[in-house]
């Protein structure tokens, strides 16, 4: 973090003792969290323990499955979807679903629909033979529109194509208790799964929604579980700012915010964790953008997240980081290696300026670059910092997923907001069954309508 520190180059960056300032604050938080945790009122990684006694049964399904299917397909959204895309891409090869399926170690392939595009409906279902395709409908609450209309879709499919065996064809990841799609999986009989209840979707990849569609891709889930547990412990046991991953991380973010950075620009160096900024920029828009704090009172708090990817986007983004308004914080997330190396060949016959390539390596390059940006940016005075995994395992992933859900965790603490709801989403879930005419919501689209036709 030495690019968010004051420096000869950047004197506007923070002290030592800025940062030892929020000490206090940041062990109130930690206090806080950690006792509605033990009381139960805060699940989110409470549950990681109970979720490795629950990976027996879901690895065995999971290998049933996709020694059968040739496909798996997620149908969820938000919190439903980002967490198992993030995880696969990152973690399996980046054209997975492109290889012969020796090389894919018999898994299945993989997609995600987290939309209702129908053209892109209507083309996923060109390509999957339905004899050969498991689909997880994924949702916490079992009545999120998009999800349910995809299902009823996929149901009515499945019905037609694989007759009285499409139950087969389902499984189900929703609460153990409420919602609309629990019912009708237990009365089909759907294989299900379970979303421990107090779990926001944003929150959940380390349960079920995530954990099914990793085991089904050949991910060693236990691994991804040991990271995410030893993360966890390092943040509830080491005490002070400069140890404790999870207050650096949150006294960083916060002193930015409050220093006028308002958008926080998340940039991995890895092509394989660009979909790990979609899962980031949902954690922290919907955990933080919030109008009222928990006394509800009007404040209108957050600090908009924005992908980017190195070094892809150096050549779009950059420049706007570098001379545009100062209101950016950026987090690049590197490794340490690569597991490949690919050198660049030499030619001593070309011009100079194209030769002093040759000999090297892509990772040099890439590494080369991300240093060069962060000291362009330390000389423009912008403020940076940097994730460094050792290398992409389900272990370091697992232990980056729990780092940054606690320090959205600590920063709702810090800004005395709920991190765990989201109600500004749940307003538009319920326009949406208002104008599609579910009971209970006329009013909604009144007021829809209403407002429509101003
Ligand atoms: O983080 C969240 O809670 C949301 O993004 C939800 O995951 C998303 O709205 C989908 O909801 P559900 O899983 O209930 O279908």
């Amino acid at each position: 973090y030495t690019g968010m520190m004051c420096s000869s180059q950047n004197p506007k960056g923070f002290s030592k003792e800025d940062l030892q300032g929020l000490q206090a604050k940041l062990d109130e938080a930690q206090n806080s969290l950690h006792a509605r945790r033990e009381s139960g009122n805060l699940d989110f990684s409470l549950l990681l323990p109970s979720m490795l006694s629950q990976l027996p049964e879901l690895c065995e399904y999971a290998d049933q499955a996709a020694s059968r299917f040739e496909n798996f397909v997620v149908l969820g959204i938000g919190g439903s979807a980002l967490g198992p895309l993030a995880v696969q891409q990152a973690l399996n090869h980046y054209y997975y679903n492109e290889l012969a399926p020796e090389k894919r170690f018999g898994r299945s392939r993989f997609y995600v629909l987290d939309n209702i595009d129908p053209l892109r409906f209507r083309e996923l279902g060109q390509i999957l033979d339905p004899q050969k395709t498991l689909y997880n409908v994924i949702s916490k609450s079992g009545n999120t529109s998009e999800t349910m209309a995809q299902f009823l879709i996929v149901r009515d499919y499945l019905r037609h194509f694989c007759g009285e065996s499409y139950a087969d064809h389902l499984v189900v990841t929703t609460d153990q208790q409420k919602g609309n799609l629990l019912p009708i999986a237990l009365k089909e009989g759907f294989k299900r799964f379970v979303i421990p209840s107090g779990i926001g979707g944003r929150f959940s990849e380390l349960t079920p929604v995530g954990l099914l569609a990793a085991a089904i891709c050949g991910i060693d889930v236990e691994q991804l579980l040991a990271g995410a547990i030893e993360m966890d412990r390092r943040i509830r046991e080491t005490k002070g700012v400069f140890g404790n991953p999870a207050q650096l991380k949150t006294a960083l973010s916060y002193l930015s915010w409050q220093k006028g950075k308002n958008i926080s620009v998340f940039m991995p160096y890895v092509d394989g964790l660009k979909t790990m900024a979609d899962w980031y920029a949902q954690l922290w828009a919907e955990s933080l953008g919030k109008r009222y704090d928990r006394l509800g009172k009007e404040v209108t708090l957050g600090q908009t997240p924005v992908k980017a990817l190195g070094v892809t986007d150096q050549h779009s983004q950059i420049q706007l980081y570098t001379e545009g308004p100062d209101d950016k914080v950026i987090t690049f997330l590197t490794l340490k290696e690569f597991r490949v190396t690919q050198e660049i060949p030499e030619d001593l016959t070309l011009p100079e300026d194209i030769r002093f390539l040759g000999g090297k390596t892509l990772e040099e390059l890439l590494f080369a670059e991300q240093k060069a940006t962060e000291y362009a940016l330390t000389k423009a005075g912008r403020q940076h910092l940097k994730i460094i995994l050792s290398a992409l395992t389900p272990y370091n992933i697992g232990q980056l997923l729990l780092l940054l859900e606690w320090e959205t965790a600590y920063m709702g603490e810090l800004l005395n907001i709920n991190a765990f709801d989201q109600p500004g989403v749940e307003e538009g879930k319920n326009g949406t069954y208002g104008l599609m005419g579910r009971p209970g919501y006329e009013a909604e689209k009144l007021a829809i309508e209403a407002y429509g036709s101003e």
